[in-house]
């Protein structure tokens, strides 16, 4: 069940041409399982109107005319009370001024006033406004509360300059969001590292050997970390996939590139989702290997294995308490993978039959069995990149307490 399912979501909107990505949120979160409330203030009627977030959100949307209305009294209240994170995008210089001095004169500010839960801002003007000693001082005023402010951006405005003030992407609110949601999660405080993706070896400048790992599934482990409260780094090497917001990125090539840069760091887990080189050229060629050359012949030699090395460094001071492998196999799954959890000195493994056409590389779907140190064994059923890393993270936070 992802992080937004069933989270009730105030979403303020308030007067700024950037409000019609606001419903491109609101979308996104009602598709993600989320219940959408909006409330829109009178400037961001003049921009959107309510029925479109009621198109989107299958819910009524809230203007200052409830404000006035039979149950005025109660529904800021209960707005505010109810919900798990109050988000108000886009949220203008003149907002930002309200709710940093407790000015409530509209249905939104007198609920942000009211509400109980976190408030995320995601700030959208001029970047002459957004300069403004006056509005960098609400900034401070609202960060100094624990406000959660996302953006602005730089880049095109709408006074046709550029400059810093461009509403986040929907997409990348929707990270915040998440981050915001999860922050007192069951790996708040702990620390994970994620390796992802297929490493590269050079033959030549412009040859390399890998393999056909995505990074899907890393990228899924990544993100359902973060959304467990978890302050992940997220080693990878080069895919077609966007990071998920909020992850510490490190981007590498080889096997050898990816063990230096674990060796640099510590956590509280280690999950090691790339899939690694087993063999390198010995030599790759300084200039591009040309046709008229011949055919080459390419020396191969052992890549190093990480999970080994480090397992073989660890000794007293363990650096990753929890590390966790994945086993790709196309025969013999399971007595390859507990022959890899002993090898690798894993507390699990996550064995997947690569030869499946709905499980493994690229696909969305994956179909694991986990293997523990202790000898328990778990069969998760076919079921998506995202939901097989939740029950991965469910089990480090277990192992971790
Ligand atoms: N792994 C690693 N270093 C490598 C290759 C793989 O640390 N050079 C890690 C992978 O990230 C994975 C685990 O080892 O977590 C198993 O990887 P896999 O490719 O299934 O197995 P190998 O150890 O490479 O063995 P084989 O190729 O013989 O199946």
């Amino acid at each position: 069940m992802s992080i937004l399912s069933g989270k009730r979501i105030l979403l303020g909107v308030t007067g700024s041409i950037a409000a019609y990505k606001a419903a491109d949120l609101a979308s996104k979160l009602t598709q993600a399982g989320a219940q959408v409330d909006v409330i829109l203030t009178g400037a961001a009627e003049k921009f959107i109107t309510p029925l479109t977030f009621q198109s989107v959100t299958g819910r009524r949307a809230y203007t200052d005319k409830d404000l006035w209305g039979d149950e005025a009294h109660v529904m800021h209240i209960s707005l505010g009370k109810t919900a798990d994170l109050l988000v108000i995008t886009p949220c203008t210089a003149d907002t930002m001024a309200k709710l940093a001095h407790g000015i409530a004169d509209n249905l939104l500010t007198v609920t942000a006033l009211a509400a109980t839960c976190p408030l995320l801002i995601a700030p959208a003007m001029d970047g002459g406004m957004f300069d403004h000693p006056a509005t960098q001082a609400n900034l401070q005023t609202l960060q100094s509360r624990s406000v959660l402010v996302a953006g602005p951006a730089a880049g095109h405005l709408a006074s046709g300059m550029s400059g810093v003030g461009r509403m986040l992407e929907p997409m990348e609110l929707l990270g915040h969001i998440r981050i915001a949601l999860g922050k007192k999660g069951k790996l708040a405080g702990k620390k994970v590292i994620v390796t992802a993706g297929g490493t590269q070896e050079a033959i030549d400048p412009v040859r390399v050997i890998t393999n056909h790992s995505s990074g899907k599934q890393g990228y899924a482990l990544a993100q359902a970390a973060l959304d467990s409260g978890a302050d992940v780094t997220l080693i990878t090497t080069p895919t077609a996939l966007t990071p998920p917001v909020g992850a510490k990125v490190i981007h590498v090539k080889s096997v050898q590139d990816m063990l230096d840069a674990l060796l640099n760091e510590s956590a509280d887990a280690l999950i090691m989702a790339a899939a690694g080189a087993d063999f390198r050229p010995v030599n790759a060629a300084k200039d591009k290997l040309k046709k008229r050359d011949g055919i080459p012949q390419i020396q191969l030699e052992a890549a190093p294995d990480i999970l080994k090395t480090l397992a073989s460094q660890s000794g007293v001071a363990k650096r990753f308490q929890v590390t966790v492998g994945f086993a790709a196999e196309s025969r013999d799954l399971l007595a390859n993978a507990s022959e890899k959890l002993a090898s690798k000195n894993l507390d699990f493994i996550a064995a997947n039959d690569i030869s499946a056409n709905d499980a493994g590389f690229a696909v969305e779907t994956n179909r694991i069995t986990l293997l523990f140190a202790n000898g328990e064994k778990e069969n998760l059923p076919l079921m998506s990149k995202a939901e097989a890393a939740e029950k991965i993270i469910e089990h480090i936070a277990r192992l971790l307490k």
